[in-house]
Parts: structure tokens; C-alpha cells; sequence
């Protein structure tokens, strides 16, 4: 035998010996994958990404119950379990289920209701962003504030809960650019256009026919989004501020992806495929998002997730989840539970410290690699985020929006100026 011939016996002995171990190696962990259990295989996914949720109204609860005065009540305690925070039928978080629950960063909700528009809503919205500023320092073991996409890795990487402000209705700054500001400057990284009702220059929801409202009472008055509310878009994209489309008209919404020169957000809305009513996302609407880079934040309350007045279950969740993803695919997909704004959530998914529940049904599927889990539970709104800062770097030289809106234009609207003596353009 000459030495060639050994060489080529031998190195071909050493593929044979190599491939046989890979395939016993590949065969060995499948059948760890197979032993670790559903539970074990969403830890791993949800440490490796925790959830980062886009709405929460634990400040509206806080301001309501315990009159923002944060002495009275101790959120590191199950509060499910105090007499009072336990029978109201909207508590749903607190700090250790929001552990339990695997959430490594929340937007909270700087809410007013609009009985305040025209009226206090600037004020009750700076209370209630000096309340999650207060609740953050109080809480330095669960919280760390976040402005940032990278602020969200970092207090992740702490094991702190990233701690966001997002304005829930275009209310809460009149028609001011000057407040806009003003709200960005104190942490505010996005503001929900509108709630449930039309401010002077965005229509909301109820605006739109839906099978909970057929003939609605509410009237379309700025064509969607006005010019002035355009300007806002601008100023939103310049500041690096995210747009939040839910509760808005289906004309709003389109009107916003298509202006917006960064991707936008539904920070809590599911499909309304599924559920036709008007704070969920149409068909047409989801093919947009798909196409700016946008992302819909899939949310839990019954009254949105099931249209005939039940309260329903993780799968009905999971049905919202799997139509999104059929338009979208599953780059465009995230979670806003908006725990504390509802009073009814789906059994399985009663409060924050059930979200691995909603990954165990949708691995069960099948359908959902360890990946694409991982951008539904966070990468995905990080993605978007991460993209609008990006925008507001290339938009740096972009000249700001000044100026008053119009008042001939809110005369025409019949908006009602009595509670305001601001000055308007004529
Ligand atoms: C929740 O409580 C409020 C206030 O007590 C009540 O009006 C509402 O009907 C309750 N919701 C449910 C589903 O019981
Ligand atoms: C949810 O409810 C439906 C209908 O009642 C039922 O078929 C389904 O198994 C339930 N899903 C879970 C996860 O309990
Ligand atoms: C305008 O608002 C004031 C103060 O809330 C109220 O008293 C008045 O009735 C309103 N006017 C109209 C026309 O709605
Ligand atoms: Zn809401």
C-alpha cells in the first residue's frame, strides 16, 4: 500500500467517523428538544427576549384609586391580593407579575379621558407624566427608565423593566406644537393620534361603521388627518417621536402611513378580519404596514378580541395573531396587552403575568420558529423604534414647525373655545 492510498483510507475514515457523530449529535438534541418541555422552551425564548409591551394604564388606575399618590400603594406586592386593588375589575399588573409574566420593558400610558379636551387635558397629562416619573424612581429595583431603543437593551441587560411614556390621544396637546415638544423633551416616545374621540385636526375610531357601532353618532370632520395634523406627522418624524395609530380613523391611519416618513405603530390594536370593529386594523391597512416597515402591537381586551361579547381565551388571541401574520408576515407583529385599560381579558391571558401562555399556544402551532417568537415578544418594535431614531438623524436640518393652527379653520369645525384663550392664526 503506498502512502497516498493510506492518506485517502484515512481521510476517508475520519468523514465516515465525523458525519456518524453529527448525526448522532443532531439525533441527541432533538430528543432534548423533544424533552424540554413547552414551558421550558418559552423561558428560554423570553429571556433570551423579553416582552416589551406597548401599552399599559397602570398610571390611569394609579390616578384614579389612589389619587396619584404613590404612598398608597405598593406595587412590589401582588396587588390581585389587596382589598381594595382586588376587586377592582381593571388591575390587572403589578411588579412580580410583571416578572412572572416575563415583560422586560412597557410603554406606559400618559392618559386623560376627553371629557378634558379644550378643557385641563394638558395638565392632567403633565400629572400623569411626573406620576410614571415618580413610580420609576420609586421603583429603581423593577423599573429604569428608557428614551431610547438602546435605553430598552440596557435596562434589559440590568434585569430592570424599561420603563417608556407614550401619550395615549392627541388631546393631550391641543393643537400646540410648542406642548408636542415639550412632552418629547420630559421622555414621551410616542403619542397615540387620538382616543375615542376626533381632536381638531385627526378623526378617531368611532368615526367608522363597525359591527359594535353600525350608524355612528361620531362625524369624520378632517378628511382623516388635516394639513395641520400633517404637520404634526412632520414634527413627530423630525423629533424621532413614534406615531401611534390605534384609536384612530381607517382614513387617519392611512393617511399617517402614508406621510410619515419613518415607520409608524398600532401600539394596542388587533385585526379586524377577525373581530370587525373599529379599533381594529383592516386588511388594506395591515398590507400598509407591511410595506413601511410598520408594526401592529397585538392587544387583549375582550371587547376588541372577540366582537360578540364574550370574554374568549388565548386562542382567539392567537387568531388575531396568525390573520396579522398572513398579511404581514411575522416581521410586523408585536404586543400591546393594554393591561389596567380594560376590565375584561381573555381567559388564559387574565393578567401580565400570563404572556408565556400565549407563546406556549402559538409554538403549539407549529407555524412559529424560535425566531420569529422572539421578534413578536420585542425585536420587532425595537426594529421600528431603532428605524424612527434613524430618520430623526437624517431628518436633522429639517426646520421645525412653528406657529399657531388656524382659528377660522377651528371656527368651521364648530370646535368649542370656551375654556381657551390661547392665540390662533386669522
Ligand atoms: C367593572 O367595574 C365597573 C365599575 O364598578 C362596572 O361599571 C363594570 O360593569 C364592571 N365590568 C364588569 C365586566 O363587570
Ligand atoms: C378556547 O375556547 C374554544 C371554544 O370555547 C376552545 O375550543 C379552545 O380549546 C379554547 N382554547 C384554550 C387554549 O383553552
Ligand atoms: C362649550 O363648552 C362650555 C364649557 O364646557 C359649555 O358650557 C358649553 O355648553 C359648550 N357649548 C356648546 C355649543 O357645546
Ligand atoms: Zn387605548
Amino acid at each position: 500500500m503506498n502512502v497516498e492510498k493510506a492518506i485517502l483510507i484515512i481521510a476517508a475514515s475520519a468523514l465516515l467517523v465525523a458525519t456518524v457523530l453529527m448525526t448522532v449529535n443532531v439525533l441527541v438534541n432533538q430528543l432534548d428538544n423533544r424533552k424540554l418541555s413547552l414551558e421550558q422552551r418559552v423561558q428560554t425564548i423570553l429571556d433570551n427576549q423579553p416582552i416589551i409591551d406597548g401599552h399599559n394604564d397602570l398610571p390611569w388606575n394609579i390616578r384614579n384609586l389612589a389619587y396619584n399618590d404613590l404612598r398608597r400603594i405598593n406595587l412590589a406586592s401582588d396587588l390581585s391580593k389587596h382589598e381594595i386593588w382586588g376587586k377592582v375589575n381593571t388591575s390587572y399588573t403589578d411588579f412580580p407579575r410583571l416578572r412572572k409574566g416575563r415583560v422586560g420593558a412597557l410603554f406606559w400610558g400618559a392618559y386623560t379621558d376627553c371629557s378634558s379636551q379644550l378643557k385641563d387635558s394638558v395638565e392632567q397629562t403633565l400629572e400623569q407624566i411626573d406620576l410614571i416619573k415618580r413610580l420609576v424612581k420609586k421603583y429603581p429595583n423593577y423599573l429604569e427608565f428608557a428614551f431610547s431603543a438602546a435605553d430598552i437593551e440596557n435596562a434589559i441587560e440590568n434585569k430592570k423593566i424599561a420603563s417608556l411614556i407614550g401619550i395615549e390621544g392627541g388631546h393631550s396637546i391641543q393643537f400646540s406644537f410648542g406642548i408636542l415638544r415639550m412632552f418629547y423633551s420630559m421622555g414621551a416616545r410616542y403619542m397615540t393620534l387620538t382616543h375615542d374621540c376626533n381632536t381638531p385636526w385627526v378623526d378617531a375610531s368611532p368615526v367608522d361603521p363597525s359591527s359594535v357601532d353600525k350608524n355612528p353618532t361620531l362625524l369624520p370632520q378632517n378628511d382623516g388627518i388635516s394639513e395641520f395634523g400633517l404637520r404634526i406627522v412632520k414634527e413627530m418624524n423630525r423629533l424621532g417621536m413614534m406615531i401611534d395609530i390605534s384609536h384612530v380613523s381607517q382614513r387617519a391611519m392611512e393617511k399617517a402611513l402614508k406621510h410619515s416618513v419613518a415607520p409608524v405603530i398600532f401600539s394596542h390594536s388587533s385585526a379586524r378580519a377577525i373581530c370587525d370593529h373599529h379599533r381594529n386594523v383592516p386588511d388594506s391597512v395591515l398590507r400598509l404596514v407591511k410595506k413601511t416597515n410598520s408594526i401592529v402591537m397585538v392587544t387583549f381586551s375582550s371587547a376588541v378580541v372577540r366582537c360578540d361579547g364574550t370574554r374568549g381565551n388565548v386562542s382567539d388571541v392567537v387568531k388575531h395573531i396568525q390573520h396579522i401574520r398572513s398579511i404581514t408576515g411575522p416581521e410586523h407583529i408585536g404586543l400591546g396587552g393594554a393591561y389596567d385599560g380594560g376590565d375584561v381579558f381573555p381567559k388564559g391571558l387574565e393578567d401580565c403575568s400570563k404572556y408565556p401562555n400565549l407563546f406556549k399556544a402559538l409554538l403549539k402551532t407549529g407555524d412559529w420558529t424560535v425566531e420569529d417568537l422572539e421578534k413578536l415578544a420585542g425585536k420587532n418594535i425595537l426594529r421600528v423604534f431603532q428605524a424612527v431614531e434613524q430618520k430623526r438623524n437624517e431628518l436633522k436640518d429639517q426646520e421645525m414647525e412653528q406657529g399657531f393652527i388656524n382659528g377660522e379653520e377651528l371656527d368651521k369645525k364648530k370646535v368649542n373655545l370656551t375654556c381657551i384663550t390661547a392665540n390662533f392664526e386669522r
